[in-house]
């Protein structure tokens, strides 16, 4: 981003708390998180499980309510903040952790939900999801039913139909979480283009150190439950990237930065978990 623009927050999240009856409790899931997401930016959010980033993105989504804190949420469709969660229903994009395909609609009709819910109609729906079906690496599979695609596809499936909601602040939960090593990687680099191409703010949780730092300006390391932030770290690389990158010496030093503390926080709930009997 040119150094001279000024830098627009698109997400302010001010001490964010939210609490669920866990196990017949109320249990504190998020307390107190702050972060901030400026236009063009991408940045990842990575937590042990169940430390709320779920939660997190539900809440910037509009999904979910906070029980107290402050969220903004500026998008191009609306020049003023929305702070309330029905203010920000439907003003991203967001592809939730698990990818949604249904299963009765083809590959181009599960893309064009997102417009259909927006009253474009379905034949000029369809139209504009075909122009990007090459980019996407769907191409001949239009007609498919999900069953029937990789779950890489399945993926980019997802991918373009958030794509299409015409948001231009996009949530990812764990995009990559349920493909192989090298399938992953491919997608890694895939989305690493499309965005540098884009101009989106994207918002990505994951649990993959490498693809945080390969994907990111900014890192974002919260806390086991409940899920505060513990560490946030510039990914000062230079772009375009590549996946070399992560063989780089550069590369080392911000993971060890991030890796110090996400090992301490292991090392607690494994002894947490000693202390009450429980085994991981
Ligand atoms: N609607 C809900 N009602 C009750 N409990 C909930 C609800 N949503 C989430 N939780 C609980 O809140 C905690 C945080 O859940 P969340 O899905 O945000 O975690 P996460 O960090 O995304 O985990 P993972 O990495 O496994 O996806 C979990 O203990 C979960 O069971
Ligand atoms: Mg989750």
């Amino acid at each position: 981003m040119s150094t001279d623009t000024p830098v627009q927050p698109k997400i302010r999240i001010d001490s964010v708390h939210k609490s669920y009856v866990i196990d017949g409790r109320q249990q504190e899931v998020l307390a107190g998180v702050d972060l901030t997401v400026n236009e063009g930016e991408f940045v990842s959010i990575i937590g042990p499980s169940g430390c709320g980033k779920s939660t997190l993105l539900n809440i910037i989504a509009g999904l979910d309510q906070p029980d107290s804190g402050n969220i903004e949420l500026s998008s191009e469709n609306s020049d003023k903040h929305s702070g309330t969660a029905s203010g920000r229903l439907g003003r991203t994009g967001y592809m939730q952790q698990k990818d949604l395909l249904l299963p009765w609609r083809s590959v181009l009709d599960n893309t064009i939900l997102g417009l259909e819910l927006r009253g474009v109609p379905r034949k000029q729906a369809r139209e504009q999801a075909m122009e990007f079906t090459e980019a996407f690496g769907l191409q001949g599979f239009e007609h498919h039913y999900p069953y029937a695609l990789s779950g890489g596809m399945r993926q980019r499936a997802a991918f373009l139909r958030t794509m299409l909601m015409g948001q231009d602040v996009v949530l990812l939960d764990e995009p990559f979480g349920a493909l192989d090593a090298l399938t992953r990687v491919q997608m890694q680099e895939w989305l690493l283009q499309l965005w540098e191409s884009m101009n989106k703010t994207i918002v990505l949780i994951t649990h993959d150190v490498d693809e945080a730092l390969l994907l990111s300006d900014r890192v974002y390391l919260l806390t086991a439950r409940p899920g505060r932030v513990t560490l946030v770290l510039d990914v000062d690389l230079p772009r375009p990237r590549h996946y070399d990158l992560v063989t780089s010496p550069e590369f080392g030093v911000l993971k060890a930065r991030l890796m110090e503390p996400l090992r301490s926080q292991i090392q607690s709930i494994q002894s947490a978990g000693r202390s009450t009997g429980q085994t991981a």
